[in-house]
């Protein structure tokens, strides 16, 4: 009889990593793949577009825990998904990523000795401001099966003493999407609707709490990426917490307006990797595009003092800034190639298929 595998994704960048996953445990006679969405996001723009551009189909469950302090979100989906839990038994629980809802499912299905199984396993930014990080590690305590994307991750599972047989290291699961997906995205175009030359523009996204939640900092970045502006035309997707403090800021009328400065609502998929992949440069405090812009050989400066993906920087195209030094490392971008030759093992989309022998194996 198939195995009965939760899959559960909670915010946006959930969801390019368990599309391949879903297909893959779809395609198998041995597992039953049930969708979990714990509902941390809820606007279409950062959720439902994602299910539709990746065909997933329709959350199987959804938990509707929406937005709160991360005490309150976290506890909420730790009591609905205890409930689900009891009432299905699935026979695994895949959990995704560093957000809320990897960490809150982790620990319901741990304290009722359900297999748990985390995809991205081992990243560490050591940084413990950060709340993905504090979210990382306690998964990474609790889980029975540790799938990580690169030979740092492996390294540090083993620091923390986690046994040689419980970690899997399968490859980055999101290159499969972006591997999939990427004659869409070339055919997509959707640079052309902001009238910049193509490989003439930068992406922006910023979101992380260091960068947006302070007023002095995000009014000194907004300065920079301003005047930056007026000789490198920038593509804006705006996250709603950014948004919301530029807003507060009563700067996003003039931001509007800026010359050569796009805002976009957050956008989808294949038009966001459609701005990324004709672009100059990104420049970003996220944390997967690090890898995307790494794998398409995209220049990526990055908006932290650290990151938990250090192979993109030593083995891609990362360079990590801050917003006294992103002038500099700009130009620097901008004078270095367009494009950089980068292969990294096992981001080679086939991933998600290693994950399914991994599991297969594991639970015999
Ligand atoms: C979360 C993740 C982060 C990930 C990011 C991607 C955690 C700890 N953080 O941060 O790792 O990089 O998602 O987006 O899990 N909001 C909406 N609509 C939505 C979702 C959120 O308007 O669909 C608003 C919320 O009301 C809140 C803000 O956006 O004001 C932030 O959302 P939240 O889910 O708290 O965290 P993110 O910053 O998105």
């Amino acid at each position: 009889m198939a195995t009965m595998v939760h899959v559960i994704v909670g915010a946006r960048p959930n969801q390019m990593k368990a599309a391949p996953l879903l297909k893959a445990l779809r395609s198998s006679p041995d597992f039953h793949p049930v969708l979990v969405d714990t509902g941390q996001h809820y606007d279409h723009e950062m959720a439902g577009i994602f299910m539709e551009q990746f065909s997933m189909g329709k959350p199987d469950i959804c938990l509707e825990v929406g937005s709160a302090s991360h005490g309150v979100q976290t506890a909420r989906i730790l009591e609905r998904y205890e409930a689900i839990l009891i009432e299905h038994r699935p026979g695994a629980v895949i959990v995704i990523g560093d957000v809320n809802s990897t960490v809150a499912c982790t620990l319901a299905a741990a304290k009722l000795g359900i297999f748990t199984v985390h995809l991205e396993a081992g990243l560490r930014s050591f940084d413990r401001g950060m709340p993905e990080e504090l979210n990382r590690m306690v998964t990474d305590v609790l889980v029975d099966l540790l799938w990580t994307p690169s030979p740092d991750g492996d390294d540090h599972l083993r620091a923390m003493g986690v046994p040689e047989e419980r970690i899997d290291r399968v490859g980055n699961i999101m290159i499969d999407t972006l591997v999939s997906m990427l004659p869409s995205v070339e055919a997509k175009e959707h640079w052309r609707t902001y009238g910049v030359p193509e490989h003439g523009y930068a992406v922006v996204t910023l979101h992380r709490p260091s960068n947006v939640d302070q007023p002095e900092v995000l009014s000194g970045i907004l300065d920079l990426l301003l005047d930056q502006a007026q000789s490198l035309p920038m593509v804006w997707p705006l996250h709603p917490r950014t948004r919301a403090r530029i807003e507060a800021l009563g700067r996003l009328d003039e931001v509007e307006a800026a010359t050569g400065l796009h805002l976009t609502p957050p956008l989808g998929y294949l038009e966001f990797m459609s701005c990324v992949a004709s672009s100059r440069c990104v420049i970003t405090d996220s944390g997967g595009i690090q890898e995307e812009t790494t794998w398409l050989g995209v220049p990526c400066l990055t908006l932290r003092p650290n990151t938990e993906r250090p192979i993109t920087l030593t083995e891609g195209t990362n360079v990590l800034t801050t917003p006294s030094s992103l002038r500099e490392d700009l130009k620097r971008a901008l004078e270095g190639p367009t494009r950089h030759d980068v292969s990294i093992d096992l981001w080679d989309g086939g991933t998600a298929e290693r994950c399914v022998t991994s599991l297969r194996k594991h639970l015999r």
